[in-house]
């Protein structure tokens, strides 16, 4: 293997490629957002274009229904694939249960209806996602924009309260204005640095008037497929207890999706 790609490109991409073995022809597939999810989008256009593969996509993502289009996959809503056999996507942080963060890319709404309706979700990360506890990356929650201050006060008070390090929470913005998500909501990044009760959390937030959903991911996740940057993957199945390590030998060439943007 050449070393084109950076050591955390390559982890992401062994991750996307050898989550491709969870897919078989005629299946109908959630396609996760964010970079690592976006590799995976390319490593399945690339089957669909060179080796036939036929599958049904449903994106998390506007962006991510861009790039499935771009690259030939074909794209349908959730509504009309009503359920899929498996969804493949990224995750901001994962600890020992599968248990997740979600939102850094701002489509957690989706992400989660998504993988919900969904026989298997698979994830699909670098090793830097990897923790003991959930908490250091910042906990997104979408809020509708009606009252969000208000919101973001009541959801303070409420994280005084509970088992967390931190409870301030921070608009999401992109330059002088709120990023707003696919919905028409809005994100804001609680700093909890550390949540040892994250099911109680997860439950908790989704009362509060005004919050549409939370990043937190409880059982829902299957297996976390687990890159390195030497083209080590290991997979972890929390249903059947199974680890597997293997590794993706690829040619690192100028055709390596080299316009991939995400
Ligand atoms: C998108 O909203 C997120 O849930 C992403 O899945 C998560 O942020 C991981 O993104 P990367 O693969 O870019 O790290």
């Amino acid at each position: 293997m050449s070393s084109r790609l950076s050591p955390i490109d390559t982890a992401k991409f062994v991750a996307a490629k050898r989550a491709c073995d969870f897919v078989e022809d005629g299946m109908r597939v959630g396609l996760g957002t964010g970079s690592t999810a976006a590799w995976l989008v390319r490593c399945l256009g690339e089957m669909v274009n060179e080796d036939g593969l036929r599958i049904t996509g449903v994106p998390t993502s506007s962006r991510t229904a861009d790039l499935a289009r771009k690259v030939g996959i074909k794209v349908v809503s959730l509504d009309e694939a009503k359920w899929l056999d498996v969804t493949i996507d990224g995750a901001d942080e994962f600890d020992g249960e599968l248990n997740l963060i979600k939102g850094g890319g701002g489509a957690l709404l989706q992400e989660k209806i998504v993988a919900t309706a969904s026989d298997r979700m698979v994830v699909i990360a670098d090793r830097t996602k990897q923790v003991e506890t959930l908490g250091a990356f910042p906990l997104p929650i979408e809020v509708v924009p009606f009252g969000w201050q208000t919101t973001k006060a009541l959801v303070e008070e409420t994280l005084s309260s509970l088992d967390v390090m931190g409870d301030s929470g921070i608009l999401r913005m992109i330059g002088d204005t709120p990023f707003v998500t696919d919905e028409g909501n809005y994100i804001i990044d609680l700093h909890l640095h550390r949540i040892d009760n994250a099911r109680q959390l997860a439950l908790i937030l989704n009362q509060i008037p005004g919050i549409v959903e939370n990043g937190l991911f409880i059982d829902i996740c299957d297996v976390v497929v687990m890159g390195h940057g030497d083209g080590r993957v290991e997979v972890r199945d929390i249903n059947t207890g199974v680890r597997t390590e293997d590794r993706i030998e690829f040619i690192d060439n100028d055709n390596l999706f080299t316009d991939l943007t995400d």
